[in-house]
């Protein structure tokens, strides 16, 4: 397989790179992260985002306070200000407890060194790991068209992406014509970072308003529908981008499969069923308006999930690095997962 990943994030000691996700696909602009501060910002208006990216950039805050005090106390106190940010993500927090672990292992003078090494092997694991997600998820993905939703590529990764990664290995295979892609209210990931992924790979791409992706799928034009994942239960139940399950109970009427694809890094053994996935819940500011601009009455009250969960029976099958794991998911989902258990990061 042949894909490429464009470049989304950089570690430059003492320096994380990271491309502003925010200013997409309007400006393509380098942000130089210097802080803990700097990180946790970025992190929480989502100039940086998608649960594998979030990952790194939990990491890297370990990375960044090493720079100022390495001792145990400030590192561990990094560790959990940079995984709280953002709740649902998995990765975010393990991604930094996973560094927190390596670089304590090492005296502390050389725990910054360690700790920037420790990023860029992870950033190494994440590209293996998705390019074997895509050749596992072309095996199965249907002849025929694709709907997709938020944004799950190289922006979300670091590497090919998880979604869109087997979306563009099946184009690429012949697989699939075109990609449909939601607009993915309220930050509009889909609109404006999977187009934009899609038209550089050369994959036409249709946009369509969230709320027309029931009429999309009732219409028969689509055979699979495929989105990444923040948190996977035990049982299967998944936490992805609010609008998701709305798409599997849509998906699951017509008879379209619907699939998950996500690093084994994402399921959380911690949480028995969805109902204990943490959901963001975001500012009543960013439904009523965007960009600067307003359009609902100020003061309205808003109710503002960035996440749904989706129960794992209305999911087909999930995509992963190590392979494609289908209902019931409880102990198929267990046994993948310690397979994929690498130092550190499954914790
Ligand atoms: O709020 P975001 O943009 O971080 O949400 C991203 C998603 O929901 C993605 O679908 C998910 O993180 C998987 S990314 C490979």
């Amino acid at each position: 397989m042949s894909l490429a990943a464009l470049e989304v994030l950089r570690f430059e000691r003492p320096v994380l790179h990271v491309l502003d996700q925010a200013l997409l696909p309007g400006e393509e602009r380098w942000l130089a992260i210097r802080s803990l501060d700097e990180l946790t910002e970025a992190i929480g208006s989502l100039r940086v985002r998608g649960a594998p990216l979030l990952g790194l950039c939990g990491a890297a805050g370990v990375a960044l306070a090493a720079e100022v005090d390495a001792g145990e106390a400030n590192l561990r106190l990094a560790a959990k200000r940079v995984g709280a940010v953002r709740p649902t993500a998995v990765e975010l927090a393990s991604g930094a407890t996973a560094c927190l672990r390596a670089v304590l292992a090492v005296p502390e003078m050389a725990r910054a060194a360690a700790a920037w090494d420790f990023c860029a092997g992870y950033l190494e694991r994440r590209r293996a790991e998705d390019l074997a997600l895509a050749t596992h998820g072309v095996a199965v993905m249907p002849r025929g068209d694709v709907l997709t939703h938020c944004n799950t590529g190289t922006l979300a990764t670091g590497g090919v992406g998880t979604a869109l990664g087997v979306i563009r290995a099946a184009f690429e295979a012949g697989r699939i014509e075109r990609c449909y892609v939601t607009e993915t209210r309220p930050l509009l990931q889909g609109a404006r970072l999977t187009t934009w992924e899609l038209l550089r790979s050369g994959i036409p791409a249709v946009l369509l308003p969230d709320a027309a992706a029931a009429a999309l799928l009732f219409s028969g034009v689509v055979a699979a529908v495929i989105t990444g994942a923040d948190r996977i239960a035990s049982n299967g139940d998944t936490a992805n981008k609010v609008g998701t399950l709305g798409l599997a109970l849509a998906a699951a009427r017509v008879g379209v499969p619907f699939f998950v694809a996500a690093p084994t890094s994402t399921v959380d053994p911690g949480c028995a069923s969805g109902g204990e996935i943490p959901i963001e819940f975001r500012a009543p500011e960013e439904v009523g308006g965007f960009g600067g601009q307003r359009w609902a009455p100020g003061g309205i009250a808003a109710w503002n999930p960035a996440f749904d969960v989706t129960p794992g029976e209305l999911i087909t099958g999930i995509i992963t690095e190590l392979g494609v794991v289908e209902p019931p998911y409880g102990e198929r989902l267990a046994a993948l997962t310690e397979r994929g258990r690498w130092e550190g990061v499954h914790g």
